[in-house]
């Protein structure tokens, strides 16, 4: 599978790389884009990761900041860098910036033959510039696969997940686009949690990352910690892992209570689907995955 990733580039951002790289996926491109930290921070996690971890696919910066409300970050949950650690951290590459060419590379790439299949990880700001510029690129895709939304309570307000409430404007253009999209709410997330029992054998650095992204889960006092952004990637790469659902999505752009919570309501006809179920033990193949690609080094 060849496919591009949309991303902001926090640990389980990373590790949805990773986890594409061990299900033999080729990422032929990777759009920044703010959420977890302003792009800055952003950018510099990308390049460190590309440099500790070899990831090959060339990086373009795009936005900095959501199309209409002002600037949401998660540093408070996750640190400045938006990736805690129990010790290391990703290197610091003194490197050429990315060319700040996203939405126009995504859209020449998707022109391109085959099927043109999508991983968002992040607010969907980039995307829905897509939709709005290049509408001819934007309906070849072939699959969009976001993680994002809830059909539950929120992670971020009482009623929105983090990555819609950072851009509902952007995620209520994606949801009205007729693209097939596939969202990977906080609900089919919740059901892939780890703990400290889990912890995989692998490299140092990995270690140290995996550790400070449980202990976003340790510290308020759970037994674990939801893993989100690689559960898309496995609904990209391994569909038959979770049962779907046609639904339709709404999102709220009305500033009060409800701003950012999205709406899933059945629809048979829909493009849109919203897994209900998985059907394997997805904590397990992302932890599997993380292990077997983050182990270089280290007598099996
Ligand atoms: C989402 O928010 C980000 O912090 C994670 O990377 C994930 O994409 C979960 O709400
Ligand atoms: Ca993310």
């Amino acid at each position: 599978m060849r496919l591009w990733v949309d991303t902001d580039f926090g640990f389980d951002d990373l590790w949805a790389l990773l986890l594409l790289r061990h299900y033999g996926a080729t990422v032929e491109g990777i759009s920044l884009v703010a959420g977890n930290t302003p792009l800055p921070q952003v950018i510099a996690n990308a390049l460190g990761a590309a440099e500790a971890y070899e990831l090959g696919a060339p990086l373009h910066a795009g936005a900095d900041k959501a199309l209409v409300r002002e600037v949401e970050t998660a540093q408070e949950i996750l640190g400045e860098k938006g990736m805690d650690s129990r010790g290391r951290f990703l290197p610091e590459v003194d490197r050429a910036q990315p060319p700040a060419d996203a939405v126009e590379a995504l859209a020449a790439w998707l022109m391109q033959d085959g099927r043109r299949e999508v991983l968002a990880l992040g607010p969907l700001t980039n995307i829905a510039l897509l939709v709005q510029r290049f509408p001819e690129a934007a309906a070849r895709i072939t699959r969009l696969v976001w993680m994002g939304g809830s059909n539950g309570p929120g992670n971020h307000s009482p009623l929105a997940e983090f990555n819609a409430l950072c851009d509902p404007e952007a995620a209520a253009i994606v949801a009205g686009a007729g693209l097939p999209l596939d969202v990977i709410d906080l609900m089919i997330c919740r059901q892939a949690i780890f703990g400290p029992e889990d912890m995989p054998q692998t490299d140092p650095l990995t270690a140290d990352l995996l550790g400070g992204y449980l202990d976003i889960g340790l510290k308020r006092g759970r037994a674990g910690m939801a893993i989100y952004d690689p559960v898309a990637a496995l609904a990209m790469v391994r569909p038959s892992a979770f049962a779907f659902e046609r639904q339709s999505l709404t999102v709220s752009t009305t500033p009060n209570e409800t701003y950012g919570a999205t709406r899933f309501r059945p629809d048979p006809q829909g493009l849109t689907r919203l897994p209900t179920a998985p059907l394997e033990d997805i904590a397990r193949l992302c932890l599997d995955a993380l292990r077997q690609e983050a182990s270089h080094g280290l007598s099996e």
